[in-house]
C-alpha cells in the first residue's frame, strides 16, 4: 500500500495582512506548512507535493528535500482544481492523502486511524462535531449513517445547515479512480469553484464506501485564517503540551503561563515556575527547578540543579546540583560541570566551568576554560577579543581571582594562584603566587581641596 500526500496551501492568506505567506507562519516556532509536512512524513508517505500559489520562492525554502515536490497553482480554482493541478505527482502511489496547509496541528495518531480504517479502494475523511460549524462543509449522512456526500455552506438548505459534523478537509483517496472524478467536477455552485468535496457523491455512486474518523481534540482540525485563530491554536497547543508533562509529572506551575516551542525530555520533580519558554531541544534532570520568567534554548540540565528567576540559557549544558542566576546569562558553548555557581548578571560564552568554581556577580566569561573550586570575583572580565580575533583565558584548579579584574587573553592562570583585586592580567600569572597587576596606592601629602572661582 502506497501513499503519496497533497498538501493544499496556495490560498493567499489575506486575513492575516502580511508580508509572509500564511503557511509559513509559525506555530510553536515552527511554520505551519512544515508541521503538516511532518504529519505526511509520520505516516510514511513516500512523496509529499506542495500546491503553492503565492510567496513561491520563500515558500519553497521553509523545507528543501528531495521528498516535496512543489506544484504551482496559478490560480486558485477550488480545492477541486488543486488536487487536479497537482495529480502527476501524486499518480504513482496507490492512495493519496490530502492535507491542508494551514491546519498544522493533525496528529499522526489521527492519520494512522485513518489509513487503518480506509481500505485501499474505499474513501476515508476525517470528520468533526462542531458547535458553531458556519462557513464549514457538512457530512450528509444516509438512513443507514452511512457517509454519502459533504455539502459546502453556501449550498447548504436549512437543514443540512443545521448539521454539526463538518469536513475537516482531510482525506485519503484511491488514486485510479480519483482521476475520473477530478476531471468529472464542475463550477456549478455558489462559489464557481471547482470543490473537491464533490468527489464523495461520485465515489458513493461508484459503490464506494466513505469511510469517517474523528480527531481526539478539534485543535488537530483547526484551519489558521487569521492572526486570532493563530494565537488561539498556539494556546491550545500550549495548553495541551503543559498538560501531558503535568500527566507525566512534571510541576508546571500555571499551564497558561508555560511556552514549550520544541522537545522536551525531564526526569522526575522537575518544577518549572511562571512564563518559562523553552525552545529547541531541552532535558532537565531529576529534581531541576526553573525559575520565573526564564528562557531556556537547547540546553542539558543535570539533576538537583536550579536555575533562578530571568535566566537565559541558550546552547549550553549544565552538571548536577548547579545554581544558576537570577538575571545569569548562559550563552552558547557553556559548559558547567557539578556544583557550579553562576550568579547574578553574569555572561558567560564558550565557556567550560570545572566542579564547584563560582562566578557569582557580574562577570563576563568568554572563551575561558577554568578548571575545579576557582572562585571568580565580582566584576572579573575576560578580554577576550581585540576587536579583530578572539583569543581564550586558561585559569587552572584552585585559582581565587580577585574582584573586578581583567584577565587579558591569550593568558593563563596556574593553578592555586591568587589575583590581586583589580588587576589587569596581561602576562601569564605563575601558579601558587599572588599575582597584583595594578598601580600602587599612593598618598598626596600636599593635596588641597578645589575651591570655589570668585
Ligand atoms: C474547505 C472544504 C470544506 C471544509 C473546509 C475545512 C472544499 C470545497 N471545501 O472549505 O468542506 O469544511 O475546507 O476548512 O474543499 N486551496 C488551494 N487552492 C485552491 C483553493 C484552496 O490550495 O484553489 C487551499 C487553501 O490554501 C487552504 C485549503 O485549500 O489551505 C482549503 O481552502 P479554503 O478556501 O480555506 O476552503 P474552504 O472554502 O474553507
Ligand atoms: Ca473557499
Amino acid at each position: 500500500m502506497s501513499i503519496n500526500a497533497v498538501i493544499l496551501a496556495a490560498g493567499k492568506g489575506t486575513r492575516m495582512r502580511s508580508q509572509l505567506p500564511k503557511v509559513l507562519h509559525p506555530l510553536a516556532d515552527k511554520p505551519m506548512l512544515n508541521w503538516v509536512i511532518d504529519a505526511a512524513n509520520s505516516i510514511a508517505a513516500e512523496k509529499v507535493c506542495v500546491i503553492y500559489g503565492h510567496g513561491g520562492e520563500q515558500v519553497k525554502q521553509c523545507c528543501n528535500t528531495d521528498k516535496v515536490c512543489w506544484t504551482l497553482q496559478e490560480q486558485q480554482l477550488g480545492t477541486g482544481h488543486a488536487v487536479q493541478t497537482a495529480f502527476d505527482c501524486i499518480s504513482d502511489a496507490e492512495q493519496v492523502l490530502v492535507l491542508y496547509g494551514d491546519t498544522p496541528l493533525i496528529r499522526q495518531q489521527t492519520l494512522q486511524q485513518l489509513l487503518e480504517k480506509t481500505n485501499v479502494n474505499d474513501v476515508g475523511v476525517v470528520t468533526a462535531q462542531f458547535n458553531a460549524p458556519t462557513g464549514l462543509g457538512r457530512i450528509i449522512r444516509n438512513d443507514q449513517n452511512d457517509m454519502i456526500a459533504i455539502v459546502e455552506e453556501k449550498d447548504a438548505d436549512m437543514a443540512q445547515k443545521k448539521i454539526t459534523e463538518i469536513n475537516t478537509g482531510i482525506m485519503l483517496l484511491p488514486v485510479k479512480p480519483l482521476k475520473a472524478w477530478l476531471q468529472q467536477l464542475t463550477c456549478n455552485n455558489a462559489q464557481a469553484e471547482l470543490y473537491l468535496t464533490d468527489v464523495i457523491a461520485m465515489a458513493v455512486a461508484d459503490g464506494i464506501t466513505i469511510k469517517t474518523v474523528q480527531p481526539t481534540s478539534n485543535l488537530e482540525i483547526m484551519g489558521v485564517n487569521n492572526r486570532l485563530q493563530l494565537m488561539q491554536l498556539e494556546r491550545g497547543y500550549q495548553h495541551m503540551q503543559a498538560e501531558q508533562l503535568l500527566e507525566q509529572g512534571v510541576m508546571i506551575r500555571d499551564a497558561s503561563r508555560f511556552d514549550l516551542r520544541g522537545e522536551l525530555v525531564c526526569a522526575e520533580d522537575v518544577s518549572i515556575d511562571i512564563n518559562v519558554i523553552i525552545e529547541g531541544k531541552v532535558s532537565l534532570g531529576r529534581g531541576v527547578k526553573i525559575g520565573s520568567n526564564c528562557i531556556l534554548k537547547n540546553v542539558t540540565i543535570a539533576a538537583d540543579t536550579e536555575i533562578l528567576a530571568n535566566s537565559i540559557l541558550e546552547d549550553s549544558t549544565v552538571g548536577q546540583s548547579c545554581l544558576i542566576g537570577p538575571f545569569a546569562r548562559l550563552r552558547p558553548g557553556t559548559q558547567l560541570a557539578d556544583n557550579v555557581k553562576v550568579g547574578n548578571f553574569v555572561e558567560t560564552k564558550k565557556a567550560i566551568v570545572g566542579e564547584g568554581s563560582k562566578v557569582s556577580h557580574l562577570s563576563y566569561i568568554g572563551d575561558a576554560n577554568i578548571g575545579a573550586n576557582v572562585n571568580i570575583g565580582a566584576g572579573t572580565i575576560t578580554c577576550n577579543y581585540d576587536g579583530v580575533n578572539k583569543f581564550t583565558t586558561t585559569i587552572e584548579d584552585n585559582v581565587f581571582v580577585g574582584s573586578d579584574s581583567q584577565l587579558i587573553a591569550p593568558v593563563t592562570i596556574g593553578k592555586n594562584a591568587y589575583i590581586g583585586a583589580g588587576s589587569s592580567v596581561s602576562k601569564d600569572a605563575p601558579a601558587g603566587k599572588l599575582t597584583i597587576a595594578r598601580s600602587r596606592q599612593k598618598v598626596i601629602e600636599a593635596w588641597q581641596p578645589p575651591k570655589k572661582n570668585k
